[in-house]
C-alpha cells in the first residue's frame, strides 16, 4: 500500500462526501438530475448490475467495502439482508451512511466501521462482498481483492474503471489539478489477472455499457477454501 496516496484519497472523500452522495439524490435540481443521468450513467448502471448479480439477498450477510454514503449498504438491508457491514475510512461518508440507514429504517441491520479496509483486523466472513467505485483509487488492487475474497463465502462484486482516450485523460487531469490524488484504470485482461492472483474463482467480467469503458467483476470468494 502507499500510505500517502491513501491519505490523499481519504481526505478527498472527507471533503467531497456531500457532493458525492448528491449524485444519487434525484430529488435535486432538474439540471443536476440531467447532468448525472447523462454523464454519470455508469454509476446507475453499476448499481443495477450489482443488485442483479447479488440476486435474492434475503437473510444474507453483506460486506460493503468503501461504502461511502451507504447507498448500497442501506439497499442491501432494505432488500432483506440480515446484516450489512459498511467499511470506509472517511468519517464524513460514514455519517451520511448512518443517516441513510436510518432514513431507510434499516439501521438495526447495518453496522458502519471507520477503518482502512487493508489494515482492518476483522476476519468476519460474509455471504457477499461488494466494492463499488473503490478500485479507482487503489495503487495495489491484488491484496485488496484477496482480502475481500478471503472474507467472502459466496460472491465478490467490484467495479473497475476502464481505459478510454478522452474520459481517462480528463479524469486524470481533473484529479491532478484538484489534488485528489491518482486514479487507476484497468483493461479487461488486467482485471482477469488481478482476480486470478487474488484467488477468485468462477470469474466473470461484465462491461458497463453506458460508460463504454468500465467493468463489474463477479467471482466466488474463498473463505473456507484454499
Ligand atoms: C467513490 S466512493 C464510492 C462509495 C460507494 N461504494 C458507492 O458506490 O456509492 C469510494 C469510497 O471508498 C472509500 N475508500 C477508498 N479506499 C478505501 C480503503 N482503503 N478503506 C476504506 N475505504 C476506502 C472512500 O473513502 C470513498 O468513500
Amino acid at each position: 500500500m502507499n500510505p500517502s496516496h491513501d491519505e490523499t484519497v481519504r481526505r478527498r472523500f472527507e471533503r467531497d462526501a456531500e457532493s458525492f452522495d448528491a449524485i444519487y439524490r434525484v430529488e435535486r435540481s432538474w439540471f443536476s438530475r440531467r447532468f448525472n443521468r447523462i454523464f454519470r450513467k455508469a454509476i446507475f448502471e453499476r448499481y443495477e448490475i450489482t443488485f442483479a448479480e447479488a440476486g435474492d439477498v434475503t437473510d444474507k450477510t453483506v460486506l460493503d467495502v468503501g461504502c461511502g454514503s451507504g447507498v448500497y449498504s442501506a439497499d442491501f438491508a432494505r432488500r432483506g439482508a440480515r446484516r450489512v457491514v459498511g467499511v470506509d475510512f472517511s468519517a464524513n461518508m460514514l455519517a451520511l451512511a448512518a443517516q441513510e440507514a436510518a432514513a431507510q429504517e434499516v439501521a438495526d441491520r447495518c453496522e458502519f466501521r471507520r477503518e482502512d479496509f487493508m489494515t482492518s483486523a476483522s476476519d468476519e466472513s460474509f455471504d457477499i462482498s461488494v466494492a463499488m467505485g473503490v478500485f479507482d483509487y487503489l495503487s495495489e488492487p491484488v491484496p485488496f481483492l484477496r482480502k475481500m475474497a478471503l472474507q467472502t463465502n459466496a460472491k465478490v462484486i467490484a467495479s473497475f474503471p476502464g481505459h478510454s482516450v478522452v474520459r481517462e485523460r480528463l479524469r486524470t487531469l481533473r484529479y491532478r489539478l484538484s489534488g485528489k490524488g491518482r486514479v487507476f484504470f484497468y483493461r479487461q485482461a488486467d482485471i482477469a489477472r488481478i482476480a486470478a492472483e487474488a484467488g477468485l474463482r468462477e470469474v466473470r467480467i461484465i462491461p458497463i455499457l453506458s460508460s463504454g469503458t468500465g467493468y463489474i467483476l463477479v467471482g466466488e470468494g474463498r473463505h473456507g477454501g484454499q
